[in-house]
């Protein structure tokens, strides 16, 4: 239990989703409960609060990364971070809420037991507040009924996939949509065409071409394409369905959603991830490209440079990690060199807001834009905001400083995951973060861990509102 109930933190450069001032930020409790500028006389009712100095310092709504995969079975092995790991290593890297995509579960799985399975995995382990995005196998009359469950116990969106062994048929893909809308939640999906990517893989088997470099070739730009532009088509003939495309990679698959909004596609969102925009297909020519192996893979760096072109112009509005960790040794172990037995996934909860932060102070992005896209956008669209992803009087004290005079390079050892290396090992940082606050709680400082096992709350979300969100 931290002493203080009030806190100031002051001097800061503030920067959130819509404003950016030198301002001093009062925390009652758990909320932001005002914000003056910077340097006002105290208060007579915060003269006994702890001061946090932040002169020099940016001030940023703490993260929201709505893609981790903690403590995922996918059978041959299960990722490496838990909810305790992940969550230490989410708030030293400034991000303060995850919202989790579950594992499927044994065939048949409903996704209301799954959530319960989830709920044991993340309680008495969490260290920041977190939610879930159920998942479905198919599109049974069971599975609709219990979607009904889900809403009620605050998951308000759920994912479907069009690979893997529970991939949904188009048919599942409309019935889910319409049901999706109906309720009020907001359909995700993994888009990569199975059938292409299926045959490529069996072809690189026959011909005994199964070396990291052929994982890349078994999933090209195009099977993410004709995926997003089939889920595209299918929830616009649903009348405008809520529908997420998660992990958008490529440039083509990024131009079939570009297309359907500028068709007027309402409803219509895209996430990107770190690593498409900051990682290229060159590392699978490396000895260790095996750390690279994760779908969809990494691309060129023209298809990189598309994916920032639309997160410029809101036609992709967030950036979540697909934070899936497993050990290089391990992946080593069990596909003994061949892609198509290892284990797909990276770890980069950590790492993300250091890279977007890095990137803004590079000059080519804003920081407005990193926290829009890392923080604001997702809480906007996943029902949490204005509790998460902004700086505002009632908010959540939910907040990173970051200080950009630190300069360094990435490097596994400053990290909190719980995985043998980082894919962005060596990439120059220019600030990172120094402290996170999670509800009022200071839960990390320069890189150590403050955080009490099991203090993050699981957040009921609110129902997807096309007013509320971007
Ligand atoms: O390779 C990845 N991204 N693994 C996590 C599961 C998924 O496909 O999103
Ligand atoms: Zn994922």
């Amino acid at each position: 239990m931290q002493l203080f109930a009030k806190k100031i933190i002051r001097g800061g450069f503030v920067v959130a989703d819509n404003e950016e001032l030198l301002a001093d930020i009062y925390i009652s409790g758990e909320r932001i409960s005002h914000i003056l500028p910077a340097d006002t006389e105290i208060p007579t009712d915060f003269s006994d609060a702890e001061v946090l100095d932040a002169t020099g310092l940016v001030v940023l709504p703490g993260g929201v990364d709505a893609h981790t995969h903690f403590d995922l079975d996918i059978g041959i092995a299960r990722s490496s971070d838990d909810f305790f790991t992940g969550t230490v290593a989410a708030a030293c890297g400034g991000t303060t809420t995850i919202i989790d995509h579950m594992a499927f579960g044994n065939k048949g799985t409903l996704p209301s037991k799954q959530l319960a399975t989830y709920h044991e995995l993340a309680k008495d382990k969490a260290v920041i507040d977190y939610s879930f995005h159920g998942v479905v196998q198919n599109a049974s009359a069971e599975v609709l009924s219990d979607l009904e469950n889900l809403k009620k116990e605050g998951i308000t969106s759920i994912k479907g996939y069009m690979t893997y062994d529970y991939r949904l048929t188009e048919e599942d893909l409309t019935i889910l949509l319409r049901k999706t809308k109906e309720l009020g939640m907001i359909f995700c999906v993994h888009a990569e065409n199975h059938l292409t990517l299926t045959q490529l893989r069996e072809q690189f088997i026959k011909e005994g071409k199964t070396s990291p470099i052929y994982h890349p070739k078994s999933r090209p730009s195009t099977c993410e394409a004709d995926a997003v532009k089939c889920v595209c088509d299918i929830a616009k003939q649903v009348g405008d369905a809520p529908l997420y495309i998660v992990h958008l990679s490529s440039a083509r698959g990024t131009f079939e959603l570009k297309k359907a909004l500028a068709a007027g596609q309402k409803n219509l969102m895209g996430e990107t991830c770190p690593q498409y925009l900051f990682l290229d297909d060159s590392l699978y020519e490396k000895e260790d490209a095996l750390k690279y192996v994760m779908s969809p893979p990494l691309r060129t760096p023209d298809d990189s440079s598309f994916l920032w072109e639309a997160l410029k112009k809101h036609e992709i509005e967030t950036i979540g990690t697909d934070h899936c960790s497993f050990f290089y040794s391990e992946k080593q172990k069990l596909s003994c060199g061949d892609f198509t037995k290892s284990p797909n996934g990276a770890p980069g909860v950590e790492s993300r807001m250091m890279l977007l932060f890095t990137e803004a102070q590079n000059g080519s992005i804003s920081l407005r834009q990193a926290v829009n896209w890392c923080s604001t956008n997702p809480a906007k669209i996943f029902g949490l905001y204005p509790k998460k992803g902004t700086i505002k009087e009632g908010s959540d004290a939910d907040i990173v400083l970051f200080d950009p005079s630190k300069h360094t390079n990435l490097q596994k050892e400053m990290l909190h995951e719980n995985c043998d290396y980082t894919p962005y090992e060596n990439i120059p940082l220019k600030g990172i973060p120094v402290l996170t606050l999670s509800r009022g709680e200071i839960v990390s400082k320069d890189g150590t861990s403050l955080a009490q096992k099991g203090r993050g709350k699981f957040l009921k979300r609110a129902e997807y509102s096309a007013s509320k969100h971007v």
